[in-house]
Order: C-alpha cells, then structure tokens, then sequence
C-alpha cells in the first residue's frame, strides 16, 4: 500500500547516522561521530525514509493523524534498526554443558579437538528435520527483532555436507521470507572438518561437491571460511574463497580468532567484504585490511565469553578507520542482542557510545554490502527504526541487561511493541 506508514515525534534524540566527515579519528564528542538531532520527527512514506527533521517541520508536512503509525517519543530516542552482520543462528541441540565445562577451564578447542562444539552440533542439525530447523531460527529471529535487530546475516555451515549445507540454506531462506527481518544467507561449509574426512579431502568436496550446489540452489550471497588453528589453514582457505567468487559468492572470512595464521592478509588479498572476529591481528594486518576496504567485524561477546582478550578496536578507529559490531550468536556465543555488543564495545574495547552505536548499524550493514542507507535514517533509506525508551543513545551500553527498546519499524511497519 503506498501511503504515509510511520510518522515517529518529539523524540528526545533522533540518530540519523554517522557524520559525513571521512576522518573520524578519535571523537571529541559524539557530534564528531554521530548525526543526532534533538526534538525531531521521522516520516516514512511507502517504506522509505521521507523525512527526518524538526517535529515542527516534520508534522507540519506528514501529519501523524495520516499516518497508519504514530508514535509519540517523547523523552525516547529513535535510532535506525541495529544490523547484526555476523550469526550462526540456524542449529539444533543445545550446548549448554560445554559453557559449564569451559568455567571449569576446558578451552574451546579441546572440546573441538574431542568431537564435540561445532562437530556435535554439525550431528544434531544432521539429524533435525527441516522444519525444527525453521521453527528454531524463528524463535531466535523473534528474540533479536525484540531487541532491535532489523537485518541479520545467518551463516549455514552446520552441515559440512552438500545435502545438509542446502537444508540449512533453505531454512534461512523459509524462515527469513516469513519474518519482519531482513535476512542475509551464508554459506560457511568451510566452519570445521567433518569427523568422516580429512581437511584437504573436504576442501575439494567444498569446491567440487558443495558450492556449485549452493550456487544452483541460488540462496546464498556470501561464502565464508573458519581460517585458524583446528580449522582450515591459509591456502585451503584461499581455495574454497576463490571458488566462491567464481559462483557469484562474495568472500567473508573468520580470521584471527584463536592463532594468526595470515587471515587477514588473504581477506586484503581476496578482497573480502569482511574479515571477522581479529582478536590476534597485527598492526600490520589491521592496515592491510583498511587499505583493502575489507570491514572489520569485531565479535566482542564471543571474546567476554573466551574470557579473553577483546579486539583492538582503537587501533583501526585511531588509524582513521571505520568497524562493525556484530553478536556471533551461535551455541558456543549465546547472545542475541546487539545491545550487549554495544555495551561491551565500549566497556571492553575503548569504543565510545557514538562509535558503537555506528558499528552497530551503518557499519554493520558495510560488512554486509547493504550500502542503500540500510543502518541510516536518511531521506532514502529503508524505514527500518527503533525507539528506545531513554533520552540518549549513551542508555544503550549504559543500561546492559535491560531490553530498553520498545517499539520497532521495518519498512515503516510497526512489527514489534
Ligand atoms: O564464529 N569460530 C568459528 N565459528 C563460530 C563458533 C561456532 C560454534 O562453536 O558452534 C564463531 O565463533
Ligand atoms: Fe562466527
């Protein structure tokens, strides 16, 4: 229906996106980093930002009494939608157990190395029927659109097999089509080696066997790879990389996260849309990743959950760069929220609200190649907003564990609160 679907007024503070001044650098102040507007109103017309502005100006051109939505903001802020650019969010089972068992100091990759993590999950997504699959992602889609996400990237790869691949594909694209957020399919055959095979022997079914299914099938938009120590070394990583592009499939990858086998420097080398994770990369590798327009992704619960080190995520801001937040969610990461991201971005990565609150939302849609002002809220861009109920987008990572958001917007539809 075209129409007037949202008029959003008053709002305390109203964050339309990041300044336009290239070189951030280390911020003053959030007005060097965000655009925000005090007593302002949002207009969205036929699931299109229209206007952003003075309530006055705004109101006084789209009447909220026309509007299938209004929302009176007062003392609220309306941010744009959060984009979570990096989930595993399609599995079955549960492995609750294993975060006991690393309190108790087993690590990640003794419990890999033992068949368990990645592997037991590949065994119970194995076993599940398409539509446990659905109903689980649903669940979980539910849970984030709740907490603001309005786009989401989810990666199969809990198959690491052609059939099992596609059926994860399949239930992101089922789950997806039916649901207010707007949903972005990877492909990560390449997440573990399968218990059956050895690493080199899968690479080459992943080339031959896998991605030109993938393809066919035509879901997926970008292939990503697990390059680390227990995972896939650099040049198998190059191989399943390559291949992709060959497909149509753009490269991602998950690089650095436990040893720093030269990750980033392929993601540069390939020119990846993203490299993720990058808690042991170098100075070096962080330059090589700016200077080839690969955005980073920084994961900072997967680090609060390692109880580990965080990123260096002042270095790539300080060097005049720019960054995406996501949350991992996956059953090793069991977070849904980017509002925790957020709060841990600042409190454990040095980041301010203002950088955060941009590498949760227009950055985050860099990362996934969302560049129609998807994490905006200019003239133009997808009415995908928030209102948190709070004066400032400082409340978010000042108030962690709470769920501050209480009404969201996809395409100016009200689909939550
Ligand atoms: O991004 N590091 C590899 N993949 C996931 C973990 C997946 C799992 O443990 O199930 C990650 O952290
Ligand atoms: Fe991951």
């Amino acid at each position: 229906m075209t129409g007037l679907d949202a008029v959003i007024y008053d709002a305390a503070e109203l964050v339309v996106g990041p300044t336009t001044d290239p070189t951030r650098g280390r911020p003053e102040s959030p007005d060097a980093v965000l655009d925000r507007r005090q007593d302002a109103a949002l207009a969205i017309v036929d699931d299109t930002v229209a206007a952003v502005g003075p309530t006055a100006a705004v109101t006084a051109e789209y009447p909220p009494e026309n509007a299938a939505t209004a929302i009176d903001a007062t003392g609220q802020t309306v941010l744009p939608g959060f984009v979570d650019p990096h989930t595993h969010a399609v599995f079955a089972g549960d492995r609750s157990d294993e975060f006991a068992a690393k309190l108790r100091g087993k690590t990640y990759q003794e419990i890999l190395a033992e068949g368990g993590g990645i592997l037991r999950t590949v065994r119970a997504v194995r076993d599940a029927t398409p539509e446990t699959l659905v109903a689980n992602l649903r669940h979980h889609l539910d849970v984030m659109l709740a907490h603001g996400t309005t786009t989401v990237e989810v990666k199969s790869g809990y198959g690491l097999d052609v059939d099992t691949e596609r059926k994860l594909l399949a239930a992101i694209e089922t789950a997806g089509q039916a649901h207010a957020i707007d949903v972005v399919p990877t492909f990560l055959g390449a997440h573990a080696v399968p218990e059956e095979t050895d690493a080199d022997a899968y690479v080459d079914s992943v080339v031959t066997d896998q991605l030109p299914a993938v393809a066919d099938q035509g879901i997926a938009e970008f292939c990503d790879v697990f390059c680390d120590a227990g995972a896939f070394t650099v040049d198998q990583s190059r191989r399943v990389l390559e291949a992709g592009l060959e497909y149509g499939l753009a490269p991602k990858i998950h690089a650095d996260e436990f040893e720093r086998l030269g990750a980033s420097q392929l993601a540069a080398e390939v020119g990846a849309v993203s490299a993720d994770h990058l808690l042991q990369s170098s100075a070096a590798d962080l330059d090589a990743l700016r200077e080839a327009g690969v955005t980073p992704v920084l994961l900072p619960g997967t680090a609060f959950g390692l109880g580990g080190e965080y990123a260096d995520a002042r270095q790539i801001l300080d060097a005049g760069g720019s960054l995406a937040l996501a949350t991992d969610f996956n059953p090793n990461c069991h977070t849904r929220t980017m509002s925790f991201a957020i709060a841990l971005a600042c409190t454990g990565m040095g980041m301010t609200p203002a950088e955060a609150t941009v590498a949760a939302t227009r950055d985050a849609a860099a990362a996934i190649d969302r560049t129609d002002g998807t994490g905006t809220l200019h003239e133009g861009a997808p009415g995908d907003a928030i209102v948190v109920d709070a004066p400032s987008h400082v409340h978010v990572p000042y108030t962690p564990g709470e769920n501050l958001v209480t009404t969201v917007l996809t395409g100016g539809d009200r689909v939550h609160g």
